[in-house]
Order: C-alpha cells, then structure tokens, then sequence
C-alpha cells in the first residue's frame, strides 16, 4: 500500500426529509448565495424546502448554472456575491452547480486579475481561502459533494478543465434521495455510469496490497451492476434510490483513493470530448472506459482479471479470454442503462480524435497511472472507441 494522508471534513447529512437540517447548520446570521441550476428545483419542491430551510436568513439567488458549468456565467455570480456582501455558499443541484460553486468560493477569495487563470494553473490556488459553501444534492454522480474537485468549462476557448483546492470541500452535504424521483431517465444513467467510471479509475491499476480498498470498490462496481439498469428504469423506490446515492458518494470522495495508485486518463479524454462536441459526462466516460481497457490491457492486466473474477464472477478460460469477457460486459453494462458506447452512435470521427490528440500533445499530457497514456495511446483508444 502506498502512503497517504487522509481528510474528509464533509459533514454527510442522509435521509427523507433532511433539507430541512439546513437551519441548524448555518450561522443565523449568514448571508447566503443560494445557487442552482435551470429550474428542475422548482419544479420538484426542492426550492421551497430549501427556502424554508433558510429561514429570515439575507438570501441572494443565483440560478442559471448550465451543464458543464461556464466560466461566463460563473464570474456573473461571482460579481452579484461580491456586491451583495455574500458570506456562505449554498449549491443546490447536481454536479454542475456544486463545482460552479466551487469555482465561485474560489474565484472570491482569489486576488489575480482573471481567475480562470487558477483552472488552469491550479499552484495559483495555493494562498487562496475559498468562501465556505454547503450543498444539496439533487444528482448523485459526480461525488462533488463530498469531495474537493470542480470542472469548468470556459466557452470562448472550449476548454474544460478540472481544478482542486483543499478547502474547498462542502462544509455539509444534504442526501435526501427523495429528490431523485423527478430525475430524468437519462440523468441517472449518466450519474450510475460516472460512478462506475470514477471507482474504476480508482481501483483498475495495477496491484498494491490494498486489500480494503479493493473490497469497497468491489463492492461499490456490484452494488451498481446489481441496480444500476433497474435504477434508470423506475428511480422512485427509496432504498434503491439511497443505495444509489450512496454509491455515487462513496466513489469519488477519497475514501476508495486512500493508499492506492489512479487512473484518470479517461475522465481527461472525456472531459474533451465534451468540450469539443457537447456530448454529457457520463456519455463520454461509457465510450471511452471499454476502448482504453483493450488499449492498456497489458499495463492493467492484473487488476483486470481480479476484475473479471470478483466484479463479474469470470474465473475459467484462459487469462485472455476472461479479460475479453470482461471488457465485452462492462461495454454491455454501460449500453444497459441505455448508453451508447462508440464514437460513431454521436457522429463523431477522425478530425475530432485528431483535435483531441493534437490537444494532448500541445499541453504534453501523459495520463494514467503509469503515466504513460501518451497522446500516441490517446490516439489508439479513440480509434478502438470508433
Ligand atoms: O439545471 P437543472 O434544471 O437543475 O437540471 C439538471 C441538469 O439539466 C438536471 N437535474 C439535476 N437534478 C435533478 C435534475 N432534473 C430533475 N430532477 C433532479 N433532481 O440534470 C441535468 C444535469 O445536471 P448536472 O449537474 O450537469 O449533472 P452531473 O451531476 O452529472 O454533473 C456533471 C458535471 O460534473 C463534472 C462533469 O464534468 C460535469 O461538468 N464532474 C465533476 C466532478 C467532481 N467535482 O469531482 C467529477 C466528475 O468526474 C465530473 O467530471
Ligand atoms: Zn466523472
């Protein structure tokens, strides 16, 4: 096991009818920004729980924060928050608010002139206290909520960059599952195929004597084979839902990381292909997560097996063979929750592989956990996603 150093403020705050915990979490006096997306809370009750949550509190509203939040729209905010004296962050959505509020508790702290300078520099984050900010979650997928990262997207260049800092975790996080039954379809297969992706990123390495790490993650990737269709399907039975919730969590908030070598490769090679062709999160980890495990099976042949055996039950046939059967069904799982997972079901072809690489190239990224996912391997993969 490799050493690690291990914190996790976030206060988790589980269960029915917990938004309205939020009272006694905040100072009475606080002037809070409340923030959100395009207008699903309103439609779900979420907002009015929320508002009554907030009590007489000073509340400053910002909605309007879009899928692959924009730097555009978030220096908007961050000019409100500053003209309104706003004290506390309050992101109420999914993972696209909760990183754009983020960004915002950063960029307020922050003394350069521009501060997408710190996404794309993250050392210039070092001196920065961010505003502290508190969530709920209403899309269980991206584990922003309990975790430290944020991924912006600025417009003007098509850039879409990730960015951490260490205080820049939620004070608190309400899960009060019940919010997701108004989810659409589409929305919770994304978020089930991210988890996935994440606690893949995490564990599908190579081996380092993790034996706990590997037995979580193992059980995050059964839990979410077990529901994971059925959960796109029908999203309103709360313990399947809560199970769901959990495992979005629990993947990508440090606790599976802990002393284990990571992957990331396809979550940067997706983060491109949203950033050049507008394709969702979850969409773009379920094409490009198959085609990189044939690529670098040989770097990961090891934890493949182990994969295949204790995650899909394959332990005869040749090494070979069961690393083939496992790729085939995690491509399978993927199109289950009704993802398609080549590059060619979205229309696209070789002159956006070839931006991606050139991309990779010009910003001398070398990806994955041996970092040896050069742009000439960049290359291969979206050529065996096509
Ligand atoms: O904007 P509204 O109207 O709220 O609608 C949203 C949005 O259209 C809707 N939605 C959310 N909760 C709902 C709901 N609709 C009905 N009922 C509800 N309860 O869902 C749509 C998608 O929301 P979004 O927040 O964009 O989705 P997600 O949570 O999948 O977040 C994706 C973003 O997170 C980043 C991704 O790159 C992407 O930008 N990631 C952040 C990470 C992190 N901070 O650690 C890690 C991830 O790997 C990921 O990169
Ligand atoms: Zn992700």
């Amino acid at each position: 096991m490799e050493n690690f150093i291990f914190c996790n403020p976030t206060k988790l705050i589980f269960g029915k009818g917990t938004i309205a915990s939020i009272d006694a979490q905040l100072p009475a006096d606080s002037v809070v920004m409340m923030t959100y997306g395009g207008g699903s809370i309103k439609k779900n009750g979420v907002y009015e729980q929320v508002r009554k949550a907030l009590g007489s509190r000073r509340v400053v509203e910002f909605g309007g924060i879009e899928p692959n939040p924009r730097y555009e729209t978030l220096m908007k905010a961050v000019a409100s928050a500053k003209a309104e004296g706003v004290d506390f962050l309050l992101a109420v959505g999914g993972g696209s608010v909760i990183d754009g509020t983020k960004f915002i508790a950063c960029a307020m702290g922050y003394e350069g002139s521009d501060p997408w300078d710190f996404v794309r520099d993250n050392s210039k984050l070092k001196s920065v206290t961010p505003l502290p900010l508190a969530t709920v979650l209403t899309l269980p997928a991206t584990g922003s909520e309990m975790n430290n990262g944020a991924v912006i997207t600025r417009g003007s260049s098509d850039e879409k960059l990730a960015f951490h800092h260490r205080d820049v975790y939620p004070r608190f996080s309400v899960l009060d599952p019940e919010v997701c039954y108004s989810l659409p379809d589409k929305q919770v297969a994304n978020g089930v195929a991210d988890t996935f992706a994440h606690v893949l990123e995490q564990y599908l390495t190579y081996p380092c004597h993790a034996m706990v790490q590997d037995r979580f993650a193992e059980g995050i990737l059964k839990t979410l084979v077990e529901i994971g269709p059925g959960v796109v399907k029908d999203h309103t039975d709360y313990d399947t839902v809560s199970n769901y919730m959990f495992s979005a969590t629990m993947g990508l908030n440090g606790i599976i990381a802990m002393g284990v070598p990571q992957d990331w490769a396809t979550h940067m090679i997706g983060h491109e292909l949203t950033a050049l062709c507008g394709l969702d999160h979850g969409v773009t980890l379920a094409i490009v997560f198959p085609a990189l495990m044939s690529v670098m099976r040989a770097d990961k042949h090891d934890k493949l097996l182990q994969y295949a055996c204790r995650v899909w039950g394959i332990d005869s046939g040749s090494p070979e063979a069961r690393i083939d059967e496992a790729i085939s069904l995690t491509r399978r799982f993927f199109e289950a929750l009704g993802i398609k997972t080549h590059l060619s079901d979205y229309g696209i072809g070789d002159d956006i592989i070839r931006s991606i690489v050139d991309r990779m190239s010009e910003r001398g990224w070398k990806l994955g956990e041996r970092g040896n996912v050069t742009p000439d391997k960049v290359k291969l993969i979206l050529e065996a996603a096509k």
